[in-house]
């Protein structure tokens, strides 16, 4: 089985109609903001890098944050940093759950508008407000991140990838944050990315086959973290070599989780095994790696002109 054998090809159909709504409400409010914030997942940051918002967003300053990074290996999100950073991207480190920490985000904001901050300085303009778009895909700590930046539990943080929420005005100082409902792909052109948005929970569990999940996950971690996975499971090197769902069954073994007649358990280790991989019982494991080469212009936060809403 190869890793993206584990996940069925319907999920990359998985396009709810409220998601269609919330694009076109980006693309009217993108003209009323001053830059926006793409929250990316540590662990898989060009797989939550949805191209739709890149679109929607492309004419306004960027930042991006690599949330949950206290879940994905800190070696690997340093050479993320350094891969955004180096395509003129401003991108930070972030794990929301942190209390205070969200507040890391005001400077790079504001270098990344100070163009637009020093005419309004020069217009007299002081104390206006600054307008930040919150996007990212659903389930990737947009709510926890914003509450953390309010100092407040205001937006409920729920881990399901389903719940719709309208758009939301948050004030934090002199940012009125635009807190917008989690976006998927129309379409998924990689179903490496879809395997991938799976496994941290961006997609709804409900429509996906959770031993498909399961398998894909064992086969993706096993090459890239066998360590963690022998350990977490007691389980001899030669494991390793075993097909996906062989595995499955000898994690179900080791568990003790057995059905009548002695068989493995294998749904209820799957299940087991999903939810231990997202609580980062694991250790915390990145899934992708920057590519090799630098990309050209993949990202919009280019340094040049500035294209920020200007305030006359
Ligand atoms: P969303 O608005 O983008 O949909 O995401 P939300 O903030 O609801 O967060 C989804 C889940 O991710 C929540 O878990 C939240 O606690 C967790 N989370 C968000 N940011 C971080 C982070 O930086 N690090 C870690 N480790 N987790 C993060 P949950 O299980 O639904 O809620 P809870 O039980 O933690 O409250």
């Amino acid at each position: 089985m190869n890793e993206n054998e584990g996940i069925n090809r319907r999920v990359i159909q998985w396009f709810p109609g409220h998601m269609t709504k919330t694009l076109r409400l980006m693309e009217v409010e993108i003209k009323n903001v001053d830059c926006v914030l793409q929250i990316l997942d540590a662990r898989i940051p060009l797989s939550s890098l949805n191209p739709e918002l890149e679109r929607i967003t492309a004419s306004k300053p960027h930042l991006y944050l690599l949330n949950k990074a206290d879940l994905a290996d800190p070696a690997i999100t340093k050479q993320w940093l350094h891969y955004f950073q180096s395509a003129g991207a401003g991108c930070l480190a972030m794990d929301s759950k942190q209390r205070g920490g969200a507040g890391a985000v005001k400077a790079p904001i504001e270098r990344e508008l100070s163009a637009l901050l020093a005419r309004r300085r020069n217009r007299g303009m002081v104390g206006a407000r600054i307008h930040v778009m919150v996007v990212g895909i659903p389930n990737v700590g947009k709510s926890t991140f914003i509450n953390n930046l309010a100092g407040s539990a205001r937006a409920k943080a729920a881990n399901r990838p389903g719940v719709t929420r309208g758009k939301q005005w948050i004030t934090v100082d002199e940012f009125d944050l635009m807190d917008m409902p989690g976006v998927l792909w129309k379409k998924f052109d990689s179903l490496e990315v879809a395997t991938h948005l799976a496994f941290i929970g961006s997609i709804k569990d409900d429509i996906l086959d959770i031993e498909e999940l399961a398998c894909g996950l064992l086969s993706s971690v096993r090459s890239i973290y066998p360590t963690q996975l022998l350990e977490r499971y007691k389980l001899g090197e030669d494991a390793l070599a075993l097909p996906p769902y062989d595995l499955l069954q000898a994690i179900a073994r080791k568990r003790g989780m057995l059905v009548s007649g002695g068989e493995a358990d294998t749904e209820r280790a799957a299940t087991m095994l999903v939810g231990e991989f997202r609580a980062s019982k694991w250790g915390r494991i990145s899934l992708e790696r920057p590519p090799q080469r630098q990309p050209e212009a993949d990202f919009d936060g280019e340094e040049g002109e500035d294209v920020a809403q200007d305030d006359d």
